[in-house]
Parts: C-alpha cells; structure tokens; sequence
C-alpha cells in the first residue's frame, strides 16, 4: 500500500469506529505496513484507554497539542510496534482523554475548526515524505462536526461504518446526501455488529444482503462483520488482536484490509 489516509467514520455512536481503527491498523502492521493510527476523537477520546498499558506515561504531548501548534507531529506519536511484536511499525498519536482538555477542544471556534483542517493536511507531508509510513488510519467522532469532518476531508477514502439499526442506516443515507456527496469524497461502508447468524450464511445469502444495501447506500459495501458476544465484552483496555491473534473478528478486518489497499 502507498501513502494512503483512511478515515474511520459513522453517523451515530457505538458503530465499532475504534476497535475496527485499532485492529486493522494492527493487522496491517502485523503484515509488515508502517502505521500510523490517530485518535481524532477528541470529544470522547478513546486510544490512550486501550494503548495505555503499552506506552510510558505521563504523554508530554497529545494530538491537542499539535492542532492547537504547540509541538510537531513527530512528538506526538508513540511507536508501539515492540509491545505488540510486529512486523512494521505502528505508531499512535492520543487525544487527550481528561475533561479540561475536551472542554478546550470542544468550546473552539468555526474559524478554529476550519483552520485545523489545514494542521491536518500538512499531516500528509509529515507521516509520509518524513516518516515514511504506508498508511494512516484517522479514528473519527460521529456525525458531522467540524472534528470529525476534518479527519474525512483530508483522508484518500473513508470507511463508514454502520450497524443494521434503522437509526443507522439512516444516518448514513443523510450524512451521504448532505455531505459526502457535496466534497466527493471516496468512501465505502462497513456493515459492522450485524445478526450473529451472518456467520453461518451461505455466499449468497450473505451477497443479497450486500447488494440490498449498496442499494441503500448507493456506495460500495465493502465487508459484512457480525457481532461477535466476545468482542462486545473484551476487555476495553487492550486491542483484541493482543488477547486472540486467530479471533475470526481479525479475519473479517484482514479482508476488509486488503480490499481498502486496492481502493
Ligand atoms: N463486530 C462486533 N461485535 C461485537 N461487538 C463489537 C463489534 N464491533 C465493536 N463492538 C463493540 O461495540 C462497542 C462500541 O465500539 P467502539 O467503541 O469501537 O465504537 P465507536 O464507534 O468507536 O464508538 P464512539 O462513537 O463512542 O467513538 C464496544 O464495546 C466494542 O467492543
Ligand atoms: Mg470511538
């Protein structure tokens, strides 16, 4: 893969948006890429939960930070490719998680927000040309603030990411009317926590269900995952590939993985 920006987005809360960020940025660093994973979430920051085991504390410099031009993007993250003995390397950069700094974030201005969009940008030039990372992978907040905007305007394509519930689906339908259409934005839908009984369906049965939603969506489905109980109660704290490298969760995301590379 080359030098390409994924953008992880949903329109409401709890679609899956981290731990599908999290796990395929480890599966591909599994399979030798150079990572970075950024946390753009910075109204419910979610990263330094689940790496905080694996990194040194105190963090001396958040995400926050760099929107906000107080370091580079180069102190911010933290490679964490040892802790997970993989191939290529992963590197993290955190929003921070305290409530003073969400506050800080969340009462910026308009002008604030447009002006962040560019600090993004010049992301590119950093992580590729100077880094030399194959691909970053943005963890979005829901919806379509400027926060989460942002991270889908300067990504090559975002994976929108969506449960079966009716509230979903049609979130996704007006966020894609309203918005995406409007910057022509590449993006792609991952149908995530669909009926456990997915697993046991034919090629067919499962093909139906994606071209009844490509309908929906007017936009490529690009995998089906469904809920897995144990993936709903793994531990918060740690990514899943960690705990079970041959969970079949890990499967689907591998696919998905090579389908985004040749997007
Ligand atoms: N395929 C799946 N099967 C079962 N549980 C899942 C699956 N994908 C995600 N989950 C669970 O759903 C919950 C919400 O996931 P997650 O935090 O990744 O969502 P999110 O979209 O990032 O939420 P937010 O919008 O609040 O940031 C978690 O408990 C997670 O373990
Ligand atoms: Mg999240």
């Amino acid at each position: 893969m080359r030098e390409k920006i994924i953008a992880i987005h949903s329109s409401r809360g709890g679609t899956g948006k981290t731990t599908i960020a999290v796990n395929l940025a480890l599966t591909y660093a599994h399979e030798g890429l150079n990572i970075a994973l950024l946390d753009l979430d910075f109204r419910a920051p979610s990263l330094f939960g689940v790496f905080s085991e694996g990194i040194k504390k105190p963090v001396k410099c958040w995400l926050n930070d760099f929107m906000l031009d107080r370091c580079e993007i180069g102190q911010v993250l933290i490679d964490v490719s040892d802790k997970y003995s993989l191939d290529g390397k992963l590197l993290i950069g955190l929003a921070n998680p305290t409530i003073e700094a969400i506050r800080n974030m969340m009462g910026r201005s308009r002008a604030w927000e447009v002006a962040a969009a560019k600090k993004l940008f010049s992301v590119r030039t950093s992580i590729f040309n100077e880094m030399h990372m194959d691909c970053c992978i943005f963890d979005t907040s829901p919806g379509i603030q400027y926060s989460s905007i942002n991270g889908v305007v300067s990504s090559d394509v975002t994976v929108i990411v969506t449960t079966l519930d009716s509230l979903d689906i049609e979130g996704v339908k007006n966020m894609l009317v309203e918005f995406y259409d409007e910057f022509e934005k590449k993006s792609v839908i991952l149908m995530n926590k669909v009926f456990p009984q997915t697993r046991m369906w034919s090629d067919n049965e499962r093909n139906e269900l994606i071209t009844k939603m490509q309908r929906v969506f007017k936009r490529p489905i690009i995998g089906v995952i469904p809920c897995y109980c144990d993936v709903l109660e793994a531990n918060r704290d740690s990514p899943l590939i960690a705990e079970n490298p041959s969970h079949p969760f890990l499967k689907d995301l591998q696919e998905v993985g090579k389908k985004l590379e040749n997007i």
